[in-house]
């Protein structure tokens, strides 16, 4: 199985020095690329910029903006089986990217910034090869907005978790799962390091996407 997996933040520049980013640290993304590895599929690894090490064996795109990955994608998709879009991709993007640095002044400074393009909404709907796995961090309502996020984003799973505590999800080796199905089915990961809830997110993508082909032939 072909696997292409997206991980970690983006950087949006605002000026030579400066970006707006956020929190996440990667990690969950490269331990489903480890795990996708080690059950002997093939792996496209599209990151933003981390601390982590890419793994062996897999092929390794570094991105900085929502746009160069967006780009990324697009163009790694063809033969893909399975897409996991688990990196925080920013949603807003500064209207104007400043050619020199911004200067202090002592008055306040208004920021314009305009939406990025959502990857995931930007796929073709209609015969899609490929399984569409998206992610959802939610400090709230994560039943709700994951089940939103499922149909509005045209995924077959939506993998939520919970990041309003602090020793959970972002940035943690630990993390809790809810994946939500198109069919309506919802199944529960309980807390364990990211590496073991990869190993079973890399389980259930590669079942369902066998199930899906059989459906097919
Ligand atoms: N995503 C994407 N393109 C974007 C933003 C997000 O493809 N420009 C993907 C993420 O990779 C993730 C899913 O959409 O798989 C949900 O991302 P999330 O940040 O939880 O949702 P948003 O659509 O950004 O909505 P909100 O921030 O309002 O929760």
């Amino acid at each position: 199985m072909r696997v292409l997996i997206t991980a970690g933040p983006t950087r949006e520049p605002i000026d030579p020095v400066r970006y707006i980013s956020n929190r996440s640290s990667g990690k969950m993304g490269y331990a489903i690329a480890e795990a996708a590895l080690a059950a002997g599929h093939e792996v496209t690894l599209i990151s933003g910029p981390v601390n982590l090490v890419p793994p062996r064996g897999a092929q390794f795109v570094s991105t900085l903006t929502s746009d160069e990955m967006d780009d990324a994608v697009h163009q790694h998709l063809r033969g893909c089986d399975v897409l996991v879009m688990c990196a925080a991709v920013a949603d807003y993007k500064p209207a104007k990217v400043a050619a020199q640095k911004i200067k202090k002044r002592n008055k306040t400074l208004w920021l314009e910034l305009t939406p990025t393009r959502d990857i995931l909404t930007s796929l073709p709907k209609q015969d899609r090869e490929f399984l569409t796995v998206g992610f959802a961090a939610e400090t709230t309502n994560v039943e709700r907005n994951a089940k939103k996020k499922l149909l509005e984003k045209n995924c077959d799973i939506i993998v939520a978790n919970d990041v309003s505590s602090a020793d959970l999800g972002m940035e943690s080796d630990a993390n809790e799962v809810t994946l939500f199905f198109r069919n309506g089915k919802t199944e529960n990961i309980s807390r364990a390091p990211k590496k073991n809830i990869a190993r079973s997110l890399v389980k259930i993508f590669s079942n369902l996407r066998e199930k899906s082909l059989t459906k097919k032939m």
